[in-house]
């Protein structure tokens, strides 16, 4: 009794010291101002961008205040830390131009917001080259600039940024290769290089990057062979490697790569693969080895993947039948696509009621014991099969 009543007390105690730190921050915050450089330097900024006119800044004033810092808003934002020089001044953290049809370049005026851990300034029409000078901005933990007009070559000096945990430059206009030194950003999380416009092999110093949880680099044309350094990166979860140059096979060792959920490769040429490596990356919700030089049959354990819900094996040379596990999966499996094959054998008796099928152009027999279904999956192949000649 007089043990719990103690603890409660210390509850209280520890609530109150909660509440006054809360107190305290907010009053903090209130009195404190931003550091001067960073004012001028942001007003620079957004005069060159041609954001004046965005109501929810407090350019010519404080930008650590009003509602450019309160995050429950949608962009755009900024964050401040306002405890340096005893509680007095703020510098800005964070600062997030998202998707305002802004124009202009990469300026150099950010080299003076020295705190920056986060820069987003995505969705915009910013052009022009990013320069070597960005490797100053050691303190940004995320850099994310894609679906803009950036153009000219990845600088090497993005590879000092060492805090990096997400660096995101899809969907730009750069040229050139990935720079080598990208391979000391080891602890990057997320990388995201679709659409970006550089071409080459990924350089062989990504094997450093050990923490890797998301690679997207699809649709621009990086070429070489699928690199097997991927396969020690085990804490994966979504890799995309569709509309390159790659080579197969893809590497017999992605069996490692047991948290994957989403595994995305297509378009490979010049060396062919089986589903052996999937055995155990039963996470798998999404599966699409499209146009991928696949060869054998599909894994007969295919129902023991229970979060699969997109399959999409379309334009390989699998063949065989279709294993009986997938008979047993209509409920998770909801877009399922073989076109493409050699496969034989009978369809599974749930056709009709997956939400997107695909099974043109194989060598599937029609046992006339189960005419119900084979009616409504030949509706199915012949609705697919004209849908496809209309386009
Ligand atoms: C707020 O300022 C006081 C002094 O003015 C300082 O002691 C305290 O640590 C500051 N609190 C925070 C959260 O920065
Ligand atoms: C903040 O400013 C107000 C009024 O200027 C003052 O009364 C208060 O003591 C200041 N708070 C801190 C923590 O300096
Ligand atoms: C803008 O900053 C000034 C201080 O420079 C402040 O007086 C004013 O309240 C701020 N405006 C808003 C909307 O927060
Ligand atoms: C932040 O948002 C809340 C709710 O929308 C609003 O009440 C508050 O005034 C805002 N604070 C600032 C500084 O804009
Ligand atoms: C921080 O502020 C407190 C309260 O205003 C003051 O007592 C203390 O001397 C200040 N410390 C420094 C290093 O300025
Ligand atoms: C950006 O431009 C598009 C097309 O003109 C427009 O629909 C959209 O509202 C603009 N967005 C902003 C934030 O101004
Ligand atoms: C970037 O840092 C390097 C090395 O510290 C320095 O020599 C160079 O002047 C800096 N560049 C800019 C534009 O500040
Ligand atoms: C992309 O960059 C090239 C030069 O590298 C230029 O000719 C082309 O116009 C740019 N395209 C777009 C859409 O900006
Ligand atoms: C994968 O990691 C192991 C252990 O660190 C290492 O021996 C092997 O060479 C690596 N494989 C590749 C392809 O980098
Ligand atoms: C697979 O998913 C389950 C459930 O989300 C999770 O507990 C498990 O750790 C995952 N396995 C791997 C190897 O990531
Ligand atoms: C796939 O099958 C076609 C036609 O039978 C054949 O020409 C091709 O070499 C096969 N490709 C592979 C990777 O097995
Ligand atoms: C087709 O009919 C055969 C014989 O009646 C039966 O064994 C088989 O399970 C049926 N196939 C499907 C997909 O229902």
């Amino acid at each position: 009794m007089k043990q719990s009543s103690l603890s409660l007390l210390c509850f209280c105690l520890g609530y109150l010291g909660c509440f006054w730190f809360h107190i305290s921050m907010a009053q903090n915050a209130t009195n404190a101002t931003t550091d001067p450089s960073e004012v001028s330097a942001l007003n620079s900024i957004f005069q060159q961008w041609g954001a004046q006119s965005v109501a929810l800044w407090n350019i010519s004033g404080e930008p650590c205040s009003g509602s450019a810092i309160n995050r429950t808003n949608t962009y755009p934002d900024i964050k401040c830390d306002c405890t340096f020089d005893n509680g007095t001044t703020c510098h800005i953290t964070q600062l997030r131009v998202y998707a305002l049809n802004l124009t202009g370049r990469f300026p150099e005026e950010l080299l003076a917001l020295k705190y920056l851990n986060v820069l987003k300034i995505d969705k915009n029409f910013f052009t022009g080259p990013l320069p070597a000078w960005i490797g100053n901005m050691s303190a940004l933990t995320l850099l994310s600039i894609a679906i803009n007009a950036f153009s000219g070559p990845i600088p090497k000096e993005l590879g000092n940024l060492k805090n990096l945990n997400i660096l995101s430059f899809g969907s730009n206009n750069f040229s050139g290769t990935l720079p080598p030194e990208l391979g000391n950003l080891i602890n990057l999380q997320r990388l995201y290089v679709d659409s970006c416009g550089l071409t080459g092999e990924i350089p062989s110093t990504f094997a450093k990057l050990r923490n890797m949880e998301v690679l997207w680099a699809s649709d621009t044309p990086f070429s070489g062979k699928i690199p097997d350094f991927i396969g020690n990166w085990t804490k994966l979860n979504e890799l995309r490697l569709q509309g390159n140059s790659f080579e197969g096979p893809i590497p017999t060792n992605f069996s490692q790569l047991t948290s994957l959920n989403s595994l995305r490769i297509s378009d490979i040429y010049n060396g062919s693969s089986s589903l052996g490596f999937i055995k155990n990356l039963k996470n798998l919700t999404d599966l699409v080895l499209r146009n991928a030089l696949i060869t054998g049959s599909l894994p007969s354990d295919i129902a023991e993947y229970p979060s699969l819900w997109i399959l999409d094996l379309g334009f390989n040379n699998l063949t065989g039948q279709l294993p009986y596990g997938l008979f047993t999966m209509s409920a998770s499996l909801t877009h399922l696509d073989l076109s493409y094959n050699y496969l034989s054998g009978s369809l599974p008796p749930w056709v009709t009621s997956t939400a997107q099928l695909n099974l043109v152009v194989n060598n599937f027999i029609f046992d006339s014991s189960n005419t119900t279904y084979v009616e409504v999956t030949l509706t199915l192949l012949l609705t697919t099969t004209t849908s496809i000649n209309e386009k």
